[in-house]
């Protein structure tokens, strides 16, 4: 403990019990305790908060707790409160300050911090309401300078913040101080990072609804606090985490300031910690036996990977003197020689090749083929296999696997697609009554029914907008179905194996939080234990900017776990697919599926098919390139790196990461 009674977290501290027994590692700039799963750290830190708190009791100074809101410290403000109802602990003696809140959204409105804190903490545990402060994001523009003064001095007469929680952005910010903020800089109005409004977008029902600006305490205000955990969970933080531990204190970071600060601690679970160098490539940190750690076939693989392209050179080519001088002497001690260690990592990526991603017919097939690499043996004999495609919004079977898709069907199997949301929201009001003048103009309307759509055209002529309404998300959803319905035809996956889920979730009027019920998992494992698929391909892209694939994967993970002890599900395989938004790494594909020049003009006529997100897709994001060409860019440079690895050079690959049902639900990186 510390002067403050504070447990001490300084830089020479002890680890948390339950965290890693890695060695810290001398690329660490800070120190990071990582627990095997974000339940685990959360109570950590939840105890020493509680420890703090207890040790100011009432009658003294209170406790000066900073706190921030999004999806991180959801489990850490859920434990407090067990141990506030089950524990006896009592914040009457607690004040708080929140890093942030959105400009221009009332305390009301569900989306704000002001709204979250209450519902995650104060509302139930015994604060009292006074001494809770969020900034408040409805004051006038020309009043904000003050209130953020006026917010800093609240801290100092409070006695100044004990412990400080942080989460961390994609862009690395702390509070909202966005890649470029200073160290000096204190409570402030703040433009968001465009990445910052896509990672809030799913909250808001879309990024145009997304706020611009933001109220955050400064960089400096956040230094102050006398002890400050930061903490992370899931894959989609470990390069950000790994630049602000690993990399230079820069304002492009501005997570990377916390390395000047004496008492600081990054608390994250394993899948964030997944790009620190103790994780990602451990044997610069030395041998790996005295690190726990073995050199199993998936480690030589990564190391392999590495070095060819540290060195620029194919697999095979890779010498004694590449791995020495990149610090991998302990492998090729462990394989015998270079020889040995290249053909190790070269097989390991040549299995992950297979023109056959259902298998072979065993009828078929002759003495000498190769075989049906990389299926389980459980599944592998089975011919013709049910397979079922989840595909998010009704393109992201073609946009992700398209070729493969394809090949499927021609092999023979039963392949069903399902497309889980209508994807109606990016259709646009132009498209729309597109379709329906002409279904006016070719005569095709029925008078009797027809009226209010004519209205609808009306309405459009006159405002260039269509309202919100569940006649208008009908009709954009039917427009997306037949997309999608010309699409498959492409593909060769007849109509009635084509499944319209349309989930729930998703027709949350714009602007609403969307949430998965139990009536979306319910849908989703009708259709998992009708079908009793052998194999399941899904997307396991969670970088989309709306979150629809995340709560997709989320309903596929629930239904799963739901299902877990049906005999089927433990035959079964899955397969993640990576769409228009970001590739598997080399080192993380489990199959790898070569397209050939025509196959890949085919997948192009499929996604073509896609007519409304063409050109003006609402949802492109950052990224003004349309889905064909992101698609075939992507699937060409994974073919440029398995060939600069000195595997064949295909025209274009599709890669899957293979998961265990089991493995899924219990690593799925949400
Ligand atoms: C929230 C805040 C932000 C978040 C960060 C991570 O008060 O200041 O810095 O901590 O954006 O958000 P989540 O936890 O939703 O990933």
């Amino acid at each position: 403990m510390d002067s403050h009674g504070i447990p001490n977290f300084s830089k020479r501290s002890a680890p948390m019990t339950g965290t890693s027994t890695a060695t810290p590692s001398r690329f660490e700039h800070v120190p990071v305790a990582v627990f095997p799963d974000s339940a685990q750290a959360s109570r950590a830190v939840a105890r020493d908060i509680a420890a703090l708190i207890r040790s100011h009791p009432a009658g003294g100074r209170p406790a000066v707790l900073g706190l921030a809101t999004g999806s991180t410290p959801l489990g850490l403000y859920a434990e407090l409160v067990r141990m506030h109802r089950e524990e006896g602990l009592s914040f009457a003696n607690v004040v708080t300050f929140n890093l942030d809140e959105y400009y221009r959204v009332l305390p009301s409105n569900p989306r704000s911090y002001r709204h979250f804190m209450q519902a995650h903490l104060f509302d139930h545990v015994d604060i009292v309401p006074a001494n809770t402060h969020v900034p408040d994001g409805t004051v006038a523009l020309a009043d904000v300078d003050a209130h953020c003064r006026a917010y800093e001095e609240k801290i100092h007469a409070a006695g100044g913040i004990d412990f400080q929680i942080l989460g961390i952005g994609r862009t690395g910010h702390i509070g909202f101080n966005e890649p470029g903020s200073a160290r000096r800089s204190r409570t402030r109005i703040v433009t968001l990072d465009s990445l910052t409004r896509r990672d809030a977008s799913g909250d808001f029902g879309g990024e145009e609804n997304t706020p611009r600006h933001a109220i955050t305490m400064g960089v400096r205000t956040i230094l102050e606090a006398r002890q400050i955990v930061l903490l992370a969970w899931g894959q989609h933080k470990a390069e950000i985490v790994c630049e602000a531990v690993e990399g230079p204190v820069t304002p492009q970071i501005t997570a990377s300031f916390l390395q000047e600060h004496d008492h600081v601690r990054f608390v994250i679970d394993r899948a964030a910690a997944g790009a620190l160098t103790r994780y990602r490539t451990p044997w610069l940190l030395g041998t790996l036996s005295d690190q726990g750690l073995t050199w199993d076939a998936a480690m030589v693989r990564r190391a392999v990977i590495w070095l060819s392209r540290l060195r620029k050179k194919a697999v095979l080519k890779l010498t004694d003197e590449d791995y020495n001088e990149a610090g991998l002497e302990d492998l090729i001690r462990i394989q015998g020689s270079a020889y040995d260690a290249n053909l190790a990592g070269f097989y390991q990526l040549q299995h992950t090749i297979t023109g056959w991603p259902g298998g072979r017919d065993p009828s078929k097939t002759r003495s000498g083929d190769a075989p049906a690499r990389p299926l389980k043996a459980a599944s592998a004999g089975v011919f013709p296999k049910r397979i079922l495609v989840l595909s998010p919004h009704p393109d992201d079977d073609v946009i992700g696997m398209g070729g493969t898709l394809c090949r499927l069907v021609e092999h023979g199997h039963e392949v069903h697609v399902a497309y889980q949301v209508s994807g109606a929201n990016a259709v646009s009001d132009d498209a729309l009554t597109r379709t329906l003048r002409f279904v006016f103009d070719a005569g095709l309307a029925d008078a009797s029914t027809d009226t209010g759509l004519r209205e609808l055209c009306a309405l459009h002529d006159a405002s260039g907008t269509l309202p919100e309404s569940p006649v208008v998300a009908r009709l954009k959803g039917i427009v997306r179905r037949q997309e999608a319905l010309a699409a498959a035809r492409v593909c060769g996956v007849p109509a009635e194996r084509l499944h319209f889920l349309d989930l729930p979730f998703y027709r949350a009027a714009t602007g609403k939080r969307r949430q998965l019920s139990g009536e979306d998992t319910a849908i989703v494992g009708e259709l998992l234990g009708r079908i009793r698929p052998h194999l399941i391909f899904a997307a396991g892209d969670l970088d989309d900017p709306h979150g629809t694939h995340r709560l997709c994967l989320h309903a596929l993970r629930d239904a799963l776990a739901r299902t877990a002890g049906e005999p089927w599900v433990r035959e079964s395989e899955l397969w993640l697919y990576r769409g228009a938004w970001s590739e598997w790494s080399a080192d993380e594909i489990d199959m790898a599926v070569p397209l050939s020049p025509r196959e890949v003009l085919r997948r192009r006529r499929a996604i073509f098919c896609h007519e409304t997100q063409k050109d003006l897709a609402l949802f492109l994001g950052d990224d003004r390139r349309e889905f064909w060409q992101r698609s075939e860019d992507r699937s060409r440079r994974l073919a440029e790196t398995y060939n600069a690895l000195g595997l064949a050079e295909y025209e274009a690959i599709e890669a899957f990461k293979r998961y265990a049902p089991e493995e899924f639900l219990r690593d799925l990186p949400l």
